[in-house]
């Protein structure tokens, strides 16, 4: 079912200090800031080539990164996020399989314009995986 990593998100309590420290330390080509605030985060995007890295620093009072920093200040990795052709498919397969989708169950708009949706860490050993149709 799903194909290439998309990305890995890592969320960070200081973003300009995060990008600042991948850009000079690392040599990453860091994207600018943008700031999306129906999913709670500003985000930059990182390019690695074969797979992206995507910083999140939480945007908002309810944020869901501002949650994870609660528990992990010092920052961590929050998700993985995997391609997949056709989500809904994918959602329906996930669904008979057991695997639970977080929220209603239903596809939204992600981070990059495309359909998302996020599996419960649960079944996936502890970790928040994405899926975004491409
Ligand atoms: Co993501």
């Amino acid at each position: 079912m799903i194909g290439r990593l998309n990305h890995v998100a890592i969320a960070v309590p200081d973003l300009a200090a995060a990008s600042a420290r991948y850009r000079d330390l690392l040599g990453a080509q860091v994207g600018p800031p943008q700031a999306l605030p129906e999913h709670g985060v500003t985000l930059v995007f990182i390019d690695a080539g074969n797979s992206k890295v995507e910083l999140l620093e939480p945007l908002g009072a309810d944020s869901p990164i501002a949650a994870f920093l609660a528990r992990s200040p010092g920052g961590g990795m929050h998700h993985i996020c995997f391609e997949v052709p056709d989500i809904r498919a994918a959602a329906a397969t996930l669904a008979a399989g057991g695997a639970r989708i977080l929220g209603d169950g239903t596809p939204r708009t992600g981070a990059h314009g495309k359909p998302v949706l996020f599996l419960h860490p649960k079944e996936f050993d502890g970790t928040l995986i994405e899926l975004e149709e491409v």
